[in-house]
């Protein structure tokens, strides 16, 4: 019977080297583990071997048992391992669809800003671009708002020191360019301004477009023109525009443009706070004031103006009540568009 055990050792180890894979291991199990297996039916010959022999080959019988228990159990570890590092292992279902990695997304108002930028570009205009932090000489100045004027009060003003400042519009590139250009000029400036300043239709930082032109006789009319243009190819639709008189320093005549609110549709909503329109830029002819600082003669000269706020167009066009909506960063609102 020792012998037996011993040849039955030794062939169980060889056959557990060469399993490979789960089916075969439970061939093994029952052959040589299992209830009727061949190591079962050596120890049913235990009862016939000599009373003394009993307890030492009990003992080796024991050990050799367990010993091909660890190994089988070693085994199986092994192949689950191997069949999960291929994929093949029930762990993972390969048939499951693949998941979608997230990709990003020009944010709303960058969307609308180059959609801007693309419509005056077709009618002419080049692209400008000037710095966030600017001169007092440049965002007020250069544009005929001198220190102590009135018209400082419109604007929120963030400073960072006495003559330098957040700009507060992109007027400022009106100046920058007109000092190292000669007309004719047709020039867009969109970019990021600051003001002190929140509620549903403002927000401390947002995006205008400057956009002027200059030539010789040049007219209202041609701003007009522009802007109505400007608004049909926006909104895909002819909208009621309106011109209402107003005043900013560097502009005279000066023009604040409303657009029927595309809300209510002019009804009168909490946007338009019930009137039915909604301002979405400033403009005007240029004031020769503005010219004589940059040398350009008056006289020969005119042109035109305006300064457009992208967040309210970008309101307007994607039906959106309150502007701070574009700045809470919540991507279940900003992966909309
Ligand atoms: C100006 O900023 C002038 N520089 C515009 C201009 C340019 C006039 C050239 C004449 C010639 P105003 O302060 O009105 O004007 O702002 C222009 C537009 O910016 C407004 O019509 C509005 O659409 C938008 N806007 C103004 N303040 C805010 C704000 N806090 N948040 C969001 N949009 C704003």
């Amino acid at each position: 019977m020792e012998q037996e055990l011993n040849t039955l050792q030794t062939l169980a180890k060889d056959e557990l080297n060469a399993v490979t894979d789960s089916a075969q291991l439970e061939d093994f199990r029952i052959r040589f583990l299992g209830r009727k297996g061949e190591f079962s039916s050596i120890m049913k010959g235990l009862g016939k071997v000599p009373k003394e022999d009993k307890p030492r080959l009990g003992q080796l019988a024991n050990n050799i048992k367990k010993e091909l228990e660890s190994l089988f159990d070693k085994k199986k570890i092994s192949l689950n391992a191997d069949s999960s590092a291929s994929g093949n292992g029930s762990s993972i279902d390969l048939t499951l669809p693949g998941r979608k990695p997230e990709t990003g997304k020009l944010h709303p108002v960058t969307q609308i800003m180059n959609e801007v930028c693309a419509i005056f570009e077709s009618l002419g205009f080049s692209v400008a671009e000037g710095p966030d932090v600017e001169h007092d000489h440049y965002n007020f100045e250069a544009l005929n708002i001198p220190a102590h004027h009135p018209a400082r009060d419109m604007h929120d003003t963030f400073y960072v020191s006495d003559s330098i400042l957040l700009r507060t519009h992109t007027s400022p590139m009106q100046a920058r360019i007109m000092e190292t250009q000669q007309p004719p000029l047709r020039v867009i400036a969109p970019g990021k301004v600051y003001r002190c300043d929140s509620d549903i239709t403002h927000t401390p930082m947002f995006h205008q477009v400057e956009g002027f032109l200059v030539d010789k006789n040049v007219s209202f009319a041609d701003l007009k023109g522009v802007l109505t243009i400007f608004t049909q190819k926006m909104f895909d639709k002819k909208l009621e525009l309106r011109f209402r008189p107003s005043f900013f320093p560097f502009t005279e005549p000066s023009a604040e443009v409303d657009i029927a609110c595309v809300m209510c549709n002019g009804k009168g909503c909490r946007v338009c706070k019930q009137t039915g329109w909604l301002e979405i830029l400033g403009s005007g002819m240029i004031d020769p004031e503005v010219f004589k600082k940059v040398g350009y003669n008056p006289e020969v000269y005119s042109g035109f103006a305006f300064g457009l706020g992208i967040e309210r167009i970008a309101m307007l066009k994607y039906g959106i009540d309150d502007i701070r909506l574009y700045y809470e960063n919540d991507l279940r609102f900003l992966s909309q568009f």
